[in-house]
């Protein structure tokens, strides 16, 4: 369901650091070069070998070698990482040279590492896109909620921070106790429906093939090494975050959610109302894959309702979308809420009414 583990085939690999490189943009202008030179560059790619397809490559190299250096590995490479000297001041120069020598001189872990971990970058401040999603689909009612590809169960305590809508003059939203405020700027013409009280969630479940635990130093790492390193600040929301988490225990089921989502949102009560999310996690999932969750759900709907949200980013011309598919008696009903960035930065919520074209049907 997944894609299975086949590599990548080696005359991919330099369109997908080039499309990368698009993707990071000006948000991570170091990967943004190297991911251009590594597309040229044979022996780097070639380290890359074992990589399966369903993976992001140049994500899983550049948080391999993130990885390596947050653990302690020592080059001056490094003075490039903000998030490993804790210093936002970079030397001058083409890190380039260093990055390339780097790879070579670790050649065996890096191998290792891009062939055997995945992306699971757990991005909390995902949580200030779905929440008024999450209080749009549940209308004031307690709810059960599922995640699948909850990687370290984040977002799935949403629940447990505060937040700062920019412009919103009504104060800050959530748990006014928290020690994470998740800010985040409301764009277009429409305010998105920030309710007063926080959602009410009495059950909750997350699934994931790996998942992460927040009390596993490793687990950390890789997920900390999945951030880009110039952004130090979703860095230390992360570390609050993970702190969070192993205060709050949640269950997060180890599995392809293709296969156990339906019969895991079964189990919640049936007296609440049932909400299954998912964020930046389908592009890991096959067509066929993502065909089967449709119809579990649209299955599990004849039992008992089904809201599903859906935050991804499929298509490049469109840019990350949040969904909310109501499947009620088999049958399913579409819209988009909102356009969204991808790390949570800004939510552009959107006309729902039927004229908006952007409002038909994608799950
Ligand atoms: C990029 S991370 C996103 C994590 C989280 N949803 C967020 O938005 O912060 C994608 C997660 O989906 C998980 N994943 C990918 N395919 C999966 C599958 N078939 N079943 C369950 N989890 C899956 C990965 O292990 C990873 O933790």
């Amino acid at each position: 369901m997944t894609g299975g583990l086949d590599p990548v085939s080696p005359e991919d690999l330099p369109a997908r650091f080039l499309a990368w490189s698009r993707h990071v943009g000006g948000e991570a202008p170091m990967y943004d070069t190297l991911c251009r030179r590594v597309a040229g560059d044979g022996e780097i790619l070639a380290l890359l070998a074992d990589v399966p397809a369903t993976q992001p490559t140049a994500n899983v190299l550049f948080a391999a070698v993130h990885y390596l250096l947050l653990g302690g590995a020592v080059s001056p490479l490094a003075g490039h990482y903000p998030t490993v000297t804790g210093s936002v001041v970079t030397p001058d120069g083409d890190p380039w040279p260093l990055f390339k020598a780097f790879c070579l001189e670790h050649a065996p872990e890096i191998r290792h590492l891009t062939a055997t971990r995945t992306v699971q970058t757990n991005e909390v401040r995902r949580s200030a896109m779905l929440m008024p999603a999450i209080a749009t689909a549940s209308a004031g009612r307690p709810i059960a909620l599922v995640e699948l590809g909850a990687a370290a169960g984040l977002n799935l305590r949403f629940d447990r921070y505060r937040y700062r809508y920019a412009g919103v003059g009504a104060g800050d939203t959530g748990d006014q106790r928290s020690p994470l405020l998740l800010r985040t700027t409301p764009r277009g013409s429409l305010m998105p429906p920030i309710p007063q009280k926080v959602p009410d969630v009495r059950w909750r479940r997350g699934i994931d093939l790996h998942p992460i635990d927040a009390a596993d130093p490793d687990g950390v790492r890789w997920a900390a090494a999945l951030l880009w390193p110039n952004q130090v600040e979703r860095l230390e929301r992360l570390r609050t975050a993970m702190g969070i988490a192993r205060a709050v225990p949640v269950d997060i089921v180890e599995g392809d959610a293709v296969t156990l989502a339906a019969v895991n949102a079964a189990d919640a009560p049936g007296d609440l109302h049932l909400i299954v999310m998912h964020s930046f996690m389908l592009n890991q999932i096959d067509a066929q894959g993502r065909e089967s969750l449709d119809q579990a759900l649209a299955r599990l709907s004849r039992v008992r309702a089904v809201d599903r949200l859906s935050m991804e980013w499929l298509r490049p011309d469109e840019g990350p979308m949040l969904r909310m598919t109501r499947y009620r008696d088999g049958e399913a009903v579409t819209v988009t809420l909102a356009a969204v960035h991808h790390h949570g930065e800004w939510i552009e919520w959107l006309d729902q009414s039927s004229g908006n074209p952007l409002t038909t049907s994608i799950t």
